[in-house]
């Protein structure tokens, strides 16, 4: 891992302006039009395997982006230029970079990486300027290695846009260096209502630089006019119209990422219409019994599953099945997903939304379910997990690292 002075011997301060903010460093380049910015946040890399990784990263003005890497950080000799049909992409707010390795990769190996924007603008289809490229710093990333002898995972919920909670957050996973940090829902404030809201709640956090993000979409997430764009942001997963449906290994650990979507029905008069999560969570039950028996999860010493609503309710609690109220547990999340995380004896679901932690011990051939805090710093939380051959430690751990809940599981 590089330090911040390994960086500034890197790459030109100029290039660092988001490290510091935009107001302690202006951004080098600057078309005529725009002087914001051009980075507006660090990477964010995500669907760290073998083959590739994606790293996405916000930008504050019109810019077309790439990603340079290579196998020291003196030589990053390779450089991905993300296209579509031919057109190589550019935005106002956020790039998406897809890098594939080729046979360059290996398990365990480490792969150092830096992003690089340029500015653009148009006058007319034949008079497009260009700024000044800028690179920002080199970071570095360790690919999976299915017989890595343990693994950590770090998993934040519920933190709704709020900053001291995320900084905290942010230091902690500094502080524990995990291989993985999971996003378990409701990151941003209450929907995203403007373009702008999705690179600035979700590419901000420096959290994932060095290691890989699963995000995992939240009841809010899915909400107000600009939710529909999060790809522009955040990669997709491998599986076609199934872009948060994600399964791992790590180490020992299967990691599988599963969309409970909304909080009520689907006819539910506020979505007017727009909510189809009942089909949707029936097509994740197909590929979630299918991910289970691929032989690199199946054959995982440790299987956990990560959705936002928890699976198991306490008694008296809403399912989200009626028009009444919202979902303290989703009912039909369970009833398509939860005879197959039976089957498949996963042990543990980890879970948000309620914003007060808790653990719910294996009850009648169910999983433990551990339930995350909420977004204020009293009642934020940080949950640690730690696979290794025979054990899988489970850590509920409030901002400052006390745990409030610890757990060890065996392998059966
Ligand atoms: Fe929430």
């Amino acid at each position: 891992m590089l330090n911040r002075r390994d960086l500034l011997n890197l790459v030109p301060a100029s290039s660092l302006a988001w490290l510091w903010g935009a107001e302690a460093v202006p951004a080098a380049s600057h078309t005529p039009q725009d002087t914001s910015p051009l980075f507006a946040g660090p990477p964010v890399v995500q669907h760290l395997t073998v083959g590739g990784f994606a790293v996405s990263f916000a930008v504050g003005q019109l810019a077309t982006g790439w990603v340079e890497w290579g196998l020291s950080p003196e030589h990053l000799d390779q450089r991905v230029i993300p296209s579509r049909a031919g057109l190589v992409d550019a935005s106002d707010r956020a790039l998406v970079v897809p890098v594939s390795l080729g046979d360059r990769g290996e398990p365990g190996r480490r792969v150092f990486y830096r992003v690089a924007a340029q500015p653009l603008s148009y006058q007319s289809a034949y008079k497009l300027q260009r700024g000044e490229s800028v690179v920002g710093p080199v970071y570095s990333v360790t690919l999976p290695d299915p017989a890595a002898p343990r693994v950590r995972v770090a998993v934040v919920n519920d933190t709704h846009e709020h900053l001291p909670t995320v900084d905290a957050l942010a230091s902690r996973i500094e502080a524990i260096a995990p291989d993985v940090v999971v996003w378990n829902g409701d990151t941003c404030a209450s929907a995203f209502n403007s373009p702008t809201d999705l690179p600035r709640v979700l590419l901000k956090p420096g959290w994932a630089a060095s290691r890989s993000l699963m995000f995992v979409p939240g009841n809010h997430d899915v909400r107000g006019a600009s939710a529909r764009q999060i790809a522009g942001c955040l990669a997709p997963g491998p599986e076609p119209g199934l872009p948060y449906n994600v399964a791992r290994r790590y180490g020992p650990l299967a990691l599988l990422t599963l969309d409970t979507g909304e909080d009520k029905p689907d006819a539910h008069p506020v979505f007017a219409g727009t909510a189809a999560y009942e089909p949707y969570r029936r097509r994740q039950a197909v590929w979630l019994r299918d991910a289970l028996c691929r032989p690199e999860i199946a054959s995982a010493p440790f299987k956990v599953v990560c959705c936002h609503i928890p699976l198991r309710g306490l008694p008296n609690q809403n399912d989200g099945l009626r028009l009444e109220g919202y979902a303290s547990w989703s009912g039909d999340g369970a009833r398509a997903w939860m005879p197959v995380l039976r089957e498949a004896r996963v042990p543990l679901i980890v879970s948000g939304h309620m914003h007060a932690w808790r653990v719910d011990e294996p009850a009648e051939g169910n999983p433990m379910q551990v339930v995350g805090g909420g977004p204020e710093p009293q009642n934020a939380t940080l949950m640690v997990l730690q696979a290794e051959a025979q054990t899988l430690r489970v850590a509920i751990q409030d901002l400052s690292g006390v745990a409030l809940a610890e757990r060890q599981l065996t392998r059966g």
